[in-house]
């Protein structure tokens, strides 16, 4: 396995795969990896001759009161799990090789980030499409893999596709979780003792939504209610948001009918963790 600290290097390396006819599966991540990460890494295997993994944590989608410097690291063990997951390259630049100075180019996707995340982190989306987008023109993968545990980030970069005319297949792939439900993420590495037990609340509280639109409910507002009732049971869980709109576009439905997103944001102490189910209703 190659690990690539400039885009110099992984450009050369990604020529001389395509002069073989290889093809290019991408996997973007921010490091400290999981078997979340670990699944797509997996996927993006079984799809293409050649996986790229790039471990960046990057500066432009943090908020200025977010935890950019406190995010866990541990890229030993990061670059361990790619090479046992098959990956063939890791692109692990730092924050000078992927912004110079003077870099002023901005990536808005209107509409799709203002709810949800975008609400409370009015910033995030778009150091996300700047990011992406960047590691887009410098892999040029023929797929890139995105986690559904991300909802919204995987329809706003969909929508950024389509728009920039990327020549690039967007695979969404499912959560992966912990035994008690809780989805896996590198931030529950913040939480305590009690708080990892309480965090199991948003799987719960999902579950049940999600059991209620099966049985036949379409009414947005009685779901809603019956998630943020269950959530709020929990002592150490504060709502940040319960929204259930279309997955495509990120707006609210009137009712429970097509391609549905159920979201949850909420702060366990201090940690803002999030989960989601998507359902074709
Ligand atoms: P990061 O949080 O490291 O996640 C990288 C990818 O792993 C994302 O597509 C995310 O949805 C996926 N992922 C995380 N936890 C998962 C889980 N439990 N099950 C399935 N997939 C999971 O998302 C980012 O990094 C960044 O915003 C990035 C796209 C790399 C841009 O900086």
């Amino acid at each position: 396995m190659i690990i690539a600290n400039t885009i110099k290097e992984v450009r050369l390396q990604i020529k001389a795969w395509m002069k073989e006819g290889k093809s290019i599966g991408f996997v973007p991540t921010m490091g400290f990896l999981h078997e979340g990460h670990q699944s797509l890494i997996e996927r993006a295997k079984k799809e293409n001759d050649k996986v790229v993994v790039s471990v960046f944590v990057n500066p432009t989608q943090f908020g200025p009161t977010e935890d950019l410097e406190s995010y866990p690291r541990d890229f030993e063990k990061d670059t361990m799990l790619c090479e046992m997951t098959g990956a063939d390259l890791i692109f692990h630049p730092d924050a000078k090789e992927m912004y110079e100075k003077g870099a002023s180019t901005l990536i808005h996707v209107e509409g799709l980030t203002n709810a949800l995340c975008g609400k409370s982190r009015p910033t995030h989306f778009g150091g996300v499409c700047l990011v992406v987008s960047k590691l887009f023109h410098i892999v040029s993968p023929d797929r890139a893999y995105f986690g559904e545990k991300d909802a919204q980030q995987l329809a706003v970069i969909k929508r950024m596709v389509k728009d920039l005319n990327f020549d690039i297949e967007i695979v969404g792939c499912p959560i992966i979780r912990e035994v008690d439900g809780l989805a896996k993420s590198s931030r529950n590495a913040y939480l305590n003792t009690q708080e990892r037990a309480a965090a199991t609340i948003l799987n719960k509280a999902l579950t049940k939504g999600k059991e209620t639109i099966l049985a036949g409910e379409t009414n947005v507002v009685k779901v809603k209610n019956e998630i943020t009732e269950i959530i709020c049971k929990e002592p150490l869980a504060k709502i940040d948001y319960v929204e259930i709109v279309d997955f495509d576009t990120i707006a609210p439905v009137k009712s429970i009918k097509g391609n549905i997103l159920v979201a949850v944001a909420v702060f366990i102490g201090k940690t803002r963790l999030i989960d989601n189910f998507i359902i074709q209703a």
